[in-house]
């Protein structure tokens, strides 16, 4: 065992309300200092020189890979991406020993994995802190990217908190698959103040185990939000600031397509159902990333409406943000 325990990051339950809007506002602050010019904030600068961060991908990515990489590059790291192929893991090597081996060269470990379990142990036997980078039941890189993404788009309503983010009382409606994406957001959303309201088909809602992880972390915030659940996407939809899906079918679930095409049929989000269900006026579009059309149509992806770009760039001031709280100040977020 390491001589001092590391702080991991495994889904966004891992936070306390003000940990989560710290992130979140120091990724919008690093956002800003950046893109308006300023240039690389000094506490950024160079805090990652001479160390290295692996990623160990055990699935495909676009977002994760490139935001988790530039963003050690941009703090004068290395990043040393581990595919899936390029490494010993699961194939000649135990996930401890390779965990005990990478850990003692590297400052911190980025990780995608399948099974939950996989990145929790990986965490467990690691002498540097552990990112999780997507498992089946969490994604804590994207929900950071959301909020900040929510931060952005409903700067109206950021009066209510001076410690949080001021999101208390926006209500997002989740409209889809129940999976890992949506079960670190409803979590952020209880902790941030934020209602959701997930409408899923009948067989594919939230499973008992997770619906109590997430209002356990109701339980954590001084002013927390609200989950329902529906199988009616119209009544998820009523009201809602926010529209957000993801994905039918997650990565390792393609042998379900015929099934859950079927079974997620009128899910689409579409401008009529945002309107039969009585979404708000202003309502905004979210989805984490790659998109299919069977989930959205082109007319609300491509729209005025939809933050999925942006979303997506800031998946890389979330990723900074979080290898700056988790290795360069070891797991103080402040
Ligand atoms: N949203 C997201 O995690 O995308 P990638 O699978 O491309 O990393
Ligand atoms: N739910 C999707 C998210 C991909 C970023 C998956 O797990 O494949």
């Amino acid at each position: 065992t390491s001589p001092f325990a590391p702080r991991h990051l495994m889904s966004i339950s891992d936070l306390t309300s003000a940990e989560l809007s710290t992130l979140v506002r120091n990724a919008a602050s690093h956002k800003n200092a950046i893109k308006s010019g300023q240039g690389i904030p000094a506490s950024l600068q160079g805090s990652l020189f001479g160390k290295c961060v692996a990623l160990t991908f055990s699935k495909r990515s676009t977002r994760t890979r490139v935001s988790t990489e530039g963003a050690v590059a941009l703090m004068g790291g290395h990043p040393m991406f581990l595919g899936k192929e390029d490494i010993q893991l699961g194939v000649n090597e135990s996930l401890y020993d390779t965990s005990v081996v990478i850990s003692s060269m590297v400052s911190c470990i980025v990780a995608r994995v399948n099974g939950h379990d996989d990145v929790a142990n990986l965490a467990k036997h690691s002498s540097v802190p552990v990112i999780n980078a997507l498992s089946d039941l969490y994604h804590p890189l994207q929900t950071i990217a959301d909020f900040l993404t929510i931060h952005e788009a409903f700067p109206s309503t950021q009066t209510a908190s001076v410690k949080g983010l001021g999101l208390e009382g926006l209500k997002i409606a989740w409209v889809g698959d129940a999976n890992n994406v949506l079960y670190d957001l409803a979590i952020g959303a209880m902790k941030l103040g934020v209602d959701i309201s997930v409408a899923t088909p009948k067989g594919y809602e939230i499973p008992a185990s997770m619906r109590q992880i997430i209002q356990d972390a109701a339980k954590t915030s001084p002013r927390a939000g609200t989950l329902t659940e529906t199988t009616v996407p119209e009544e998820a939809v009523k009201n809602a600031d926010i529209l957000v899906t993801d994905t039918w079918i997650s990565m390792g679930q393609e042998g379900e397509k015929v099934a859950r095409l079927k079974a997620f049929e009128g899910f689409q989000i579409t401008p009529e159902l945002a309107k039969r269900g009585g979404a708000k006026e202003g309502w905004q579009f979210m989805h984490c990333l790659p998109r299919h059309p069977e989930e959205v149509s082109d007319e609300v992806f491509y729209s005025p409406k939809s933050l999925v770009f942006q979303e997506a760039e800031n998946r890389l001031w979330a990723a900074i943000s979080a290898l700056e709280s988790f290795v360069v100040n070891k797991g103080k977020i402040v």
